[in-house]
């Protein structure tokens, strides 16, 4: 009985999850109009998932396009892009079997562990265990995502009777970029363990608070471990469309909608129903707007790409403290490049990747948050989302460099 049980749970586990058997993933290479045409072409005919950048409309000449491709359209897609001459290179060859080189599902359920991807589940009591294990940290529940599950925010500082200024650090906007709750786990490890003998964390901590988010789209995150590996949005509902979720980094009220974002409730780059429809990015808006006063800088963690972006995203116009913001993100990069030689690139936004609006960075910067900037961790598209396990160390500590360049430049310059 109890065998047929676990059976029928395990059958129902497979049959629930969606399997990526014989998909590719291909890099193009457009550089004619011609070129662009056909790609958006091809999205509207089959089923394509963008990987980057984000959706067809997106897709410029002179850029890598890295889309995911169903096994059922390999063969069009191979046609077309013979007879089109668009140069492209195959970077995955068998999705399905880059993604079960990633899962969790073992025979033995693996533990907590800095060096692995963990489940929603993992990092929820690494959350609560890490934040009575010490004096410098303690943590806040800032709401609940649409599912139910608590968000909550670390905070690292040494204890003050006096409000100390921060830096609020968001991982995990996008589900499928598993890298970027990785980085917040280390992150928060790092600054508890080299405390005390690490000058510049000491002195961060000593002068100021960071609030850390982990997970900010949890429902997403947690459906990536046991459903759909690619989803990128929320997994919030409403009546009237039967597709799921928005994007959280299309939603904030930041040019909101205007550019580079959908209306469509079944595109990966939905801007929502209106600004901060999705409760998970109210929740996050309303946390920094009541602690606007404090927060000095705000950091945000995404993959992939190797890039350190700043506003604006949803205009061309340059910001206002563009020379400033751009100075620190070379120093940020160069920082980052000295541990293993990563190479990234640093800029606005809009001319950077591509114009989109509605993202976190924007809006912070907007609101006056003035140090603003988001990462796109490893790699160029090798892995892409699928980063293997053997990356996060040293993405992670590279990263660290960065994020310690722009917390010492903010604390100096405070
Ligand atoms: N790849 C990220 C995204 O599309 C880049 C975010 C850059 N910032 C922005 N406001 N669009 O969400
Ligand atoms: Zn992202």
């Amino acid at each position: 009985m109890k065998v047929l049980l676990l059976f029928g749970l395990v059958a129902f586990a497979l049959a629930d999850s969606t399997r990526f058997e014989g998909e590719k993933v291909f890099r193009l290479k457009p550089v004619l109009d011609e070129h662009v045409t056909l790609i958006r072409d091809l999205a509207k005919s089959i089923e394509v998932d963008f990987w980057k950048p984000e959706t067809a409309e997106l897709v410029t000449i002179d850029i890598d396009v890295d889309i995911r491709v169903p096994a059922l359209y390999l063969d069009m897609v191979y046609t077309l892009l013979q007879q089109s001459d668009i140069e492209h290179e195959v970077l995955i060859e068998d999705l399905q079997a880059a993604v079960d080189g990633q899962s969790d599902s073992g025979p033995t359920p693996r533990a907590h562990s800095y060096t692995n991807y963990n489940s929603w589940d993992k990092v929820h009591s690494w959350i609560n265990s890490i934040a009575t294990s010490n004096s410098l940290i303690s943590k806040q529940v800032i709401g609940s995502t649409y599912e139910g599950r608590p968000m909550t925010v670390l905070k690292l500082g040494k204890k003050s009777d006096s409000t100390k200024p921060a830096i609020f650090l968001d991982c995990g906007i996008h589900a499928r970029e598993w890298i970027s709750p990785a980085f917040c786990q280390w992150f928060v490890k790092e600054a508890l363990s080299t405390y005390g003998s690490d000058s510049q964390m000491t002195s961060l901590l000593n002068e100021m608070d960071v609030f850390v988010l982990p997970v900010f789209n949890i429902d997403g995150y947690d459906f990536t471990h046991k459903s759909n590996r690619m989803w990128r949005k929320t997994r919030s509902r409403k009546s009237g469309s039967s597709c799921i979720g928005a994007d959280p980094n299309r939603n904030f009220n930041a040019g909101w909608c205007s550019m580079g974002a959908s209306n469509n409730p079944c595109s990966d780059t939905f801007c929502g129903y209106s600004p901060e429809s999705e409760i998970e990015v109210k929740n996050v808006a309303d946390f920094i707007r009541r602690n606007k006063s404090v927060i000095k800088a705000y950091l945000t963690i995404h993959s992939y790409s190797q890039l350190l972006l700043f506003p604006y995203s949803y205009t061309y116009e340059l910001a206002a403290d563009h020379s400033e913001l751009m100075k620190v993100a070379v120093g940020a990069s160069n920082a980052l490049r000295s541990l293993y030689g990563t190479q990234y690139t640093s800029g606005p936004g809009a001319t950077t990747i591509y114009p989109a609006a509605g993202g976190s960075d924007d809006w912070a910067y907007d609101l006056g948050v003035k140090y603003s900037y988001t990462f796109e961790l490893r790699d160029t598209g090798r892995y892409g989302f699928l980063l293997p396990a053997s990356q996060i160390k040293p993405t992670c500590e590279e990263t660290m460099l960065a994020v310690k360049y722009i917390a010492a430049y903010v604390q100096k310059n405070l």
